[in-house]
């Protein structure tokens, strides 16, 4: 009746933003991202008869504000007739900053709960549940490149290459670890009721998804930078034009593009993507990690520099 699991957040290099069915949390759009391996959150649930109310610890702190979001996940992969759970989590990297933590947390608790409720199911079907309580989570189920497609009635997610056929580096630099103002859920619901540039963003969608999918497949790293920034900052004005406007960004947000830009012009294989957040993530082969750590460590405002791997899909740590 208790099971540990550990998932690590994903990065997404082509963005979902905005959802086409709001009760069952399903994505507007398609999207590519990378998971990685360094950064996790390892998720503990177990059912037990005793409690008369779920219980949620975040990083040794009590959680109640997320408690409801976690309770609705545990009924859907449980049912809503379940045991009460006592459910401890713990990241070992800023959460709800825009490191994606939500998706690693979610993806864990899927696992971790059919886990300890003995129901076994497929990484496809906990991919689902997983993306019904935060849309990027579903990708965290898999590791490697991973792509969420729309399918008529719901996700289909896939790995399309394994992080060690192209060992890219993720560098992340955290601007902020104050929660965010907005949620990503609230803000692509803006975005989607008053941005003029929502419906150009999902029609162009499918295009970005297909030359993100060809770069990768020969490993492209010049095709991939262009069409990830340009789809980043494509959903940044989306958000930016909504009303009220959607701002996640800092100054040390900007610093931070300014420095990538400086490192392209030196030559540098860098690319940045940024989330619901102020942080800002780039991605390198190996060798020019040392330069983006530098560079980034350097620029005005940035608080910490955490760097990754491409890492592999949710699993369980223990159960019985
Ligand atoms: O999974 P959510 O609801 O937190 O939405 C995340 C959306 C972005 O991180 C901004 C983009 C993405 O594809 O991960």
């Amino acid at each position: 009746m208790r099971a540990t699991a550990r998932a690590q957040p994903n990065i997404a290099l082509i963005k979902y933003w905005g959802k086409r069915d709001r009760d069952r949390n399903l994505p507007a759009v398609g999207s590519i991202s990378l998971t990685l391996d360094d950064l996790y959150t390892t998720m503990d649930v177990e059912l037990d008869g005793a409690l008369d109310r779920d219980e949620l610890r975040v990083n040794g702190r009590r959680a109640e504000s997320m408690l409801p979001r976690v309770a609705r996940c545990l009924d859907a992969v449980l049912g809503a007739d379940r045991l009460c759970a006592r459910v401890t989590s713990e990241s070992n990297f800023p959460v709800a900053a825009g490191l994606a933590s939500s998706a690693s947390s979610f993806a864990a608790l899927v696992v971790a709960a059919s886990a300890a409720g003995g129901r076994a199911r497929s990484v496809g079907e906990l991919a689902g549940l997983a993306g019904r309580a935060s849309g990027s989570a579903a990708r965290s189920l898999y590791g490697g490149f991973v792509e969420l497609r729309n399918e008529n009635d719901g996700i289909a997610v896939s790995t399309i290459l394994e992080g060690d056929a192209w060992p890219l580096r993720i560098v992340a630099a955290v601007t902020s670890q104050a929660p965010k103002p907005v949620s990503s859920g609230e803000a692509m619901e803006a975005s989607r009721r008053t941005s003029p540039f929502y419906s150009r963003w999902v029609e162009e969608q499918g295009m970005d998804l297909s030359t993100a999918r060809d770069a990768i497949a020969v490993r492209d790293f010049g095709k991939l930078a262009s069409v990830a920034e340009h789809n980043c900052l494509k959903m940044h004005s989306v958000m930016w034009a909504s009303r009220p406007p959607v701002v996640y960004w800092n100054a040390a947000t900007l610093a931070c593009l300014e420095s990538v830009r400086a490192l392209q012009a030196e030559g540098v294989a860098a690319f940045f993507t940024i989330d619901a957040g102020p942080q800002v993530k780039v991605i390198c082969p190996p060798g020019d990690e040392p330069r983006v750590v530098d560079a980034l460590s350097s620029t005005d405002g940035v608080e910490a520099v955490l760097a990754s791997g491409i890492g592999s899909g949710a699993a369980l740590v223990n159960g019985d």
